[in-house]
């Protein structure tokens, strides 16, 4: 038996019909500023993703670039800006920066009610206590997966594999408000494989090709690959052997699963602070 897919592209183009929706409605468009700083291509196909979902929610995008050699005194005065703007209503800067600046420094700038990224040390906290503003986008775009395929993660065993601020520590966070009973696994995890095999939904957020095999995967369990790799011939694909289909219930194909989703609780994201400033 084979897995059924999860299929992110379609939840992910339901959910900005909504957001479309609720945008047009209001008195004037929600706008989100997204700052690009540098020359990182894979950050510049992220970020005219990003913009490309705000045309099609309805929602205005300010876009700003700024040099590879920027100092943290220059980005921090955008930033400042750009907090200080009654017309903005969320606030985005691409990670990674540039070597100069300390990603810390510029994350705790940004004003917590813009922050849709959920990555200020205020949301972090408010996420910690169960009491979210902001979900960060990856893991809330998981959350709405599990909700759509009538996965609920009350009393279930869930293993994440992956430690990141962006997805791994929040995505634990989310499961464990959920009703999870939470692992979170890592590169100095001793035996991923008996942790993987306890799973009933398992979060790869790995990064790193063939990572999880089809030996490690619970029969029937859930599993939600979070990696965007690039495979020998230059393929997209995530932390799964193909053979995980085999075992799991549900999985993500990558791409069309978690990606697509991430960009929509973005479009989600922004409509919110829009609502809350007005
Ligand atoms: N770089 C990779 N993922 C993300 C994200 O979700 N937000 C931002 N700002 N940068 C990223």
């Amino acid at each position: 038996m084979s897995a059924i897919l999860m299929d992110g592209k379609a939840l992910a183009a339901d959910i900005k019909r909504t957001v479309k929706e609720k945008c047009l409605t209001m008195e004037t468009a929600p706008t989100l500023a997204v700052v690009l700083v540098g020359d990182n291509p894979a950050s510049a196909v992220y970020v005219r993703s990003k913009e490309r979902d705000c045309g099609e929610c309805g929602i205005r995008c300010l876009d700003h670039r700024l040099p590879e050699d920027t100092t943290e005194e220059q980005l921090l005065a955008l930033v400042a800006e750009l907090n200080e703007r009654d017309d903005v209503d969320g606030i985005l800067v691409q990670l990674p920066l540039p070597g100069q600046l300390r990603e810390r420094v510029i994350l705790e700038a940004i004003d917590p009610e813009k922050d849709v990224d959920a990555f200020h040390p205020f949301n972090v906290g408010r996420i910690m206590q169960f009491a979210p503003r902001f979900l960060p986008c990856t893991p809330a775009g998981v959350m709405e997966l599990l909700k759509r395929y009538d996965v609920d993660p009350a009393g279930k065993e869930c293993v994440v594999i992956g430690r990141s601020n962006i997805v791994g520590k929040p995505m634990a966070m989310l499961l464990l408000q959920a009703g999870g009973t939470v692992t979170v696994c890592h590169t100095r995890t001793a035996d991923l494989a008996a942790h993987c095999r306890r799973a009933d939904i398992l979060v790869s957020a790995a990064g790193q090709v063939g990572l999880v095999r089809e030996d490690m995967v619970k029969p029937g369990a859930v599993v939600i690959d979070v990696a965007m790799n690039r495979d020998e011939d230059g393929k997209l694909c995530g932390d799964c052997v193909k053979a995980v289909s085999d075992k799991a219930s549900y999985l993500t194909p990558v791409p069309g699963g978690v990606g697509p989703m991430t960009r929509a609780m973005l479009m989600v994201n922004t409509l919110t602070a829009a609502q809350m400033r007005r």
